[in-house]
């Protein structure tokens, strides 16, 4: 239950990228189901421990799409080309570029890469560490959020990237109108998609339940990060950490369940929770082939080639604009 506020709520909320935090989270836990975007999880925080999520050995999207990449890189690499600027989507750690880097060879002196992430500083420092590795690369790191309007580099041939099954944060309308979007920027070009597949729901339990508790520490971190950012006054062990696939939905949702009946103030706000109150806070969608290439279809992309692993746990997507 929302209750009333003390003071006006927008005269405290900051400007910029913290007052979008702000106002989407204030809004969001007045609106019932609670919830709020995933994107809000990555601060530089946020993106170190989804790093060390990636490094569980419950966590096999990132262990699977990198072995599909680390195979295909020379095929992949001749789709994309050279005389191209390659702009991936949602960067991360910069580290999937290493391998298509690595099946490019001399093309690569000619390509300019653009890492797009919300991140700002976490990307800062993953440009300056690939940078290093490759000093004749051209990296032009955007700092933004790619659900907006944003400006890339003008002037050349755009390819995307966009791996870690990110697109599965978005649910069906959501995932069409960002591939629209990505596909009216990639003019001359494809997108190389990288999207995790429906399985096993007990090892998609595992992958986001991992017993050293990476994955409860990042979902928690979207509360420590309001309190950081917007003083709000989360007490984080009073909030537990709930992941669950929905076959019906073909989903892993995470949520946030209060522990106990609480109060919380965020933006000069008060919010009550009771025992078992829930901020849903991810929605990981899960495919088929055959509906990553409907999806596809249906959102300015001619399918193309498609990767996978043996056990058909991931796959890789080259898709052409139209
Ligand atoms: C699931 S991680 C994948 C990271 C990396 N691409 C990989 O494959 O390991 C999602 C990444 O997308 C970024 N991200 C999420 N939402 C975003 C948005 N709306 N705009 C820009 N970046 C976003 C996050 O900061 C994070 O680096």
């Amino acid at each position: 239950m929302l209750t009333t506020a003390t003071t006006s709520t927008a005269a405290r909320l900051p400007s910029g990228e913290r007052g979008a935090f702000a106002r989407d989270l204030v809004a969001g836990l007045g609106s019932r189901p609670r919830t709020i975007a995933a994107k809000y999880f990555y601060d530089a925080e946020g993106s170190a421990l989804f790093e060390r999520i990636c490094r569980t050995p419950e966590y096999y999207p990132a262990r699977v799409e990198t072995r599909i990449l680390a195979e295909h890189a020379r095929e992949m690499a001749g789709m994309i080309g050279a005389d191209a600027d390659l702009v991936e989507f949602g960067a991360g750690s910069l580290e999937k570029i290493r391998l298509l880097l690595g099946g490019m060879d001399a093309a690569s002196a000619s390509l300019r890469y653009v890492p797009v992430d919300i991140s700002r500083d976490h990307l800062a420092g993953a440009a300056a560490a690939l940078q290093a590795i490759h000093p004749a690369l051209r990296i032009v790191p955007v700092a933004a959020d790619f659900t907006q309007p944003f400006a890339l580099p003008d002037g050349r041939r755009r390819v995307g990237f966009f791996p870690g099954s990110t697109l599965g944060n978005f649910h069906g309308a959501e995932a069409r109108a960002l591939l629209r979007r990505f596909a009216g920027l990639l003019r001359g070009g494809g997108l190389l998609l990288g999207i995790d597949l429906v399985k096993d729901p007990a090892m998609l339990h595992a992958a986001y339940n991992d017993a050293g508790g990476v994955t409860a520490a990042f979902n928690l971190n979207l509360l420590a990060r309001a309190n950081r950012e917007l003083g709000a006054d989360f007490d984080l062990r009073a909030f537990h950490h709930y992941a669950c696939y929905q076959p019906m939905t073909r989903r892993v949702e995470m949520h946030l369940v209060s522990a106990k009946a609480q109060r919380v103030t965020v933006g000069g706000r008060r919010f009550a929770f009771a025992e078992g109150d829930a901020i849903h806070t991810e929605n990981s969608y899960k495919y088929s082939i055959e509906a990553v290439r409907e999806l596809a279809s249906a959102s300015g992309f001619r399918p193309a080639a498609c990767w996978t692993d043996p056990e058909r746990l991931f796959s890789v997507h080259w898709l052409e604009t139209l």
